[in-house]
């Protein structure tokens, strides 16, 4: 088992570069470059690529800073499934279904939507919430699991935003991806001189449930929710405490692995490892009850802990906000930390389990429905295949 949490102090080393820049690790812990921090990040480009952007940093060279939540934005596709629907599809029912999950409704892509474009939204309504322009943005973290390409859809993203000084990259954490590339962002600021990041939670689990199982179908939504992390001083900062974890132990319950029953190549030559079948992934697969008692468990336990880090008591949260897969794990854990049902953020009810976007979605919905205001200090908790989960205490504005 792997763990991170906030607690990380580390004497200031100084050491040298290749290059003779002087590089240290700060007392946060974060490796930094201070002649040009973004340098050792990225990739040499091809000659025809606007390569501008890398030989110039417009980064200063602080470390040791704040960061906090500025803006906001979500996207939804258009179709809307209802319980209804499904049990025309699976033997199913709204009352089973939402006895069970709280689940009413859940958003679909279909038709010409794409998963890149729902995450390009979202961005845009973040942005301009933030009132920063793509220009400003240095960092994008594209929270999926389901990207379009393999590569990862970061780059795509910020094409797309017209963010020509930004590094994009993906990350991969299933429903903990977006609070993993919040706490990346924060690193990224807090340690790397960074001022503005985009992180990003879109997924469209949809294109990998098997619509036949009533066990996992019911579950699931596309959307996607973004964020705009901006660099403050350490006395504005928002970020107050937070904590990572995952487990392969549970991996057995809950995943999409790769499969090789792909037809061999017509020119296989007869040999039957080379070349290799070409894979395609299995339809998601989950043992629900296990992953629900794991929920149950792990997630109190994860926000205690970044509160001990943030050294707050639970008093404090304004707003419990989980990640959207089932009510009654979201009521179990508000019960354990005695938080009361009034400050507890949900929308599963309309769009399901929408993995790394849950966690945004439901933020976006929050702030611009007046609920969130600034000042306000949220718990986050995201939970989900690996096993991965993890908790943020934010303030937010
Ligand atoms: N409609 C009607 N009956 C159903 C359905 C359905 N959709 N699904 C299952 N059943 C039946 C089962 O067959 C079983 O019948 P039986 O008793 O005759 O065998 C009965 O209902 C109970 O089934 P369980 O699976 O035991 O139901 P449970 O109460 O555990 O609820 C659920 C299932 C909703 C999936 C729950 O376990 C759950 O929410 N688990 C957590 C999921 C989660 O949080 N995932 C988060 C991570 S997602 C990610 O990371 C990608």
């Amino acid at each position: 088992m792997a763990n991170a949490s906030g607690a990380i102090s580390l004497a200031s080393v100084s050491v040298r570069s290749e290059k003779s820049s002087a590089a240290s690790i700060s007392p946060s812990g974060f490796f930094s470059l201070y002649r040009n921090p973004r340098r050792m990040l990225s990739l040499r480009c091809d000659a025809t690529v606007e390569c501008s952007s890398r030989s110039k940093s417009r980064l200063p060279r602080l470390v040791g800073m704040g960061s906090k939540l500025v803006g906001c934005g979500s996207a939804l596709p258009k179709l809307q499934i209802s319980n209804d629907d499904l049990a025309k599809i699976v033997e199913t029912s709204d009352e089973w279904i939402s006895v069970r999950t709280g689940i009413r409704n859940r958003r679909v892509l279909s038709g010409e939507e794409t998963l890149f474009e729902l995450a390009s939204d979202a961005a845009k309504g973040a942005l301009s919430m933030a009132q920063v322009s793509p220009d400003d943005v240095d960092l994008i973290l594209m929270c999926t699991s389901t990207p379009e390409n393999l590569f990862g859809d970061a780059a795509r993203v910020q094409r797309e935003l017209g963010c020509k000084n930004a590094l994009s990259f993906d990350i991969t954490a299933a429903c903990s991806g977006f609070v993993v590339g919040l706490v990346t962002g924060s690193r990224f600021i807090k340690g790397g001189g960074y001022q503005n990041v985009l992180v990003i939670g879109s997924d469209a689990l949809s294109q990998y449930v098997d619509w036949s199982d009533r066990g996992t179908c019911i579950l699931f939504g596309d959307a996607a929710g973004a964020v705009l992390l901006q660099a403050c001083s350490e006395k504005e900062d928002g970020f107050l405490g937070f904590d990572l974890q995952s487990d392969g132990h549970g991996e057995k319950h809950l995943n999409a692995i790769i499969v090789d029953e792909g037809e061999l190549p017509a020119d296989s030559n007869d040999a039957p490892d080379f070349p290799p079948r070409k894979p395609s992934y299995s339809c998601l697969k989950m043992n629900g009850k296990e992953v629900f008692r794991f929920a149950v468990r792990c997630v109190p336990q994860s926000i205690e802990a970044a509160l001990d880090e943030a050294g707050l008591p639970s008093s404090t949260i304004d707003w419990l906000l989980l990640h959207q897969a089932n009510q009654r794990i979201i009521d179990s854990v508000a019960n354990r930390l005695q938080i009361p049902s009034h400050k507890i953020i949900s929308n599963l009810a309309s769009y399901g389990n929408t993995s790394a976007a849950s966690i945004p979605l439901a933020l976006d919905e929050a702030v611009r429905g007046g609920q969130v205001k600034a000042g306000d200090v949220i718990a986050m908790s995201g939970f989900g295949a690996g096993l991965t989960w993890g908790s943020i205490i934010v303030r937010w504005g």
